[in-house]
């Protein structure tokens, strides 16, 4: 529990803050602050959080980065997770560019649940956004789809003229494949340039024009995974939508359930919070369990009651190097 009574019990790891795309809302361009490979924890330092927080009652974790899956040794990571008592579901957040050849091993390894960012379907439009090819992506959630997993969902980030008119394509092909798609607002955690009112593209606009062409069923008790959507089934397309309103809605922190570890080692209690609280030093140098275990209760009783993006926020790390 953390101090405003929330149970917390989900943890999202970053494991690295590279990638081998560049969307415009999380790597700020010419985005020089790749960590050295030493920064990084390495798959032990990372087995070892983990065995502390499922200690501690956390449940669910997720691989993030950057793009989890540049990092050699990411099923060795997988495997290692799946034999902690406590660790319930191990989530992968993804842009599913390498998705074809590892959505396989990875649910072979233990990976439960997969979550592919897909901002856009038209090539154009996709690579304008992340600079690199959807074809790629959508033969990967192909293979994403037959590999077993118990679900996979799509995440399009938002942006005012620059994807608006993929919403509706990607409901269809939502639709069609039978997978969860969220929408999301743009949250203030890349360049400033694309962070502008003109760029922000509210979930209640998206909403609305959804209802344009179907009836949107409000699913208040879609357990979907683990995040802050929320879920509206579309009632001829069949599709189901979750949409993630981190800007416009008061509410949203109210239910918040997770803290996140950055690929440099440091307990992030929340993502549009600056604070963190350095666990890799003492990963580095001590085995004494009890000391990282107060560490992370340490983060955990400062986890704020909310977000900080409405209060003009200024990034300080951006997204690739916080883990989405
Ligand atoms: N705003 C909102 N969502 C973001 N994501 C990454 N950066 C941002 C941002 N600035 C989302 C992407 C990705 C997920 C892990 O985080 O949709 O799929
Ligand atoms: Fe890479 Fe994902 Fe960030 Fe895009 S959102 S640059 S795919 S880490």
């Amino acid at each position: 529990m953390d101090s405003f009574g929330r149970k917390i019990d989900y943890l999202r790891i970053s494991i690295t803050d590279r990638c081998n795309e560049r969307c415009l809302y999380c790597m700020p361009e010419g985005y020089k602050g790749w960590e050295q490979t030493r920064d990084h924890l390495t798959a032990d330092e990372i087995i070892r959080v983990v065995h502390v927080a499922a200690d501690l009652g956390f449940r669910k974790f997720r691989l993030t980065g950057g793009e989890p899956l540049v990092r050699g040794d990411i099923l060795e990571i997988v495997r290692a997770m799946k034999q902690i008592s406590g660790v319930e579901v191990i989530g992968l957040s993804t842009n599913a560019t390498r998705l074809e050849k590892l959505a396989q091993p990875l649910r072979n390894a233990g990976v439960t649940a997969v979550n592919v960012s897909l901002d856009a379907l038209d090539p154009v439009i996709y690579k304008r956004v992340t600079g690199g090819e959807v074809h790629q992506v959508i033969a990967g959630i192909r293979v994403a789809v037959a590999a077993g997993f118990e679900r996979v969902k799509l995440n399009c980030v938002l942006m005012r003229g620059v994807n608006e008119q993929e919403i509706w394509p990607l409901v269809l092909f939502a639709a069609e494949h039978g997978l969860p798609l969220r929408l999301i607002e743009l949250m203030p955690l890349t360049r400033t340039d694309v962070l502008t009112e003109k760029n922000f593209y509210p979930v209640g606009e998206a909403m609305k024009l959804l209802q344009q062409r179907d009836e949107l069923i409000p699913q208040p008790d879609a357990k979907i995974g683990h995040g802050p959507a929320k879920y509206y089934s579309l009632k001829q397309t069949g599709a189901l939508v979750g949409f993630i309103g981190a800007l416009t809605n008061l509410h949203f922190c109210e239910g918040c359930n997770k803290m996140r570890l950055t690929s440099d080692g440091k307990i992030r209690p929340c993502l549009g919070d600056h604070g963190e609280v350095d666990l890799r030093t003492a990963l580095r140098e001590t085995t004494d369990a009890e000391r990282l275990r107060e560490i992370f209760l340490s983060a955990l009783r400062s986890k704020p009651l909310e977000h900080q993006f409405r209060e003009n926020y200024q990034p300080t790390r951006p997204m690739t190097a916080i883990g989405g």
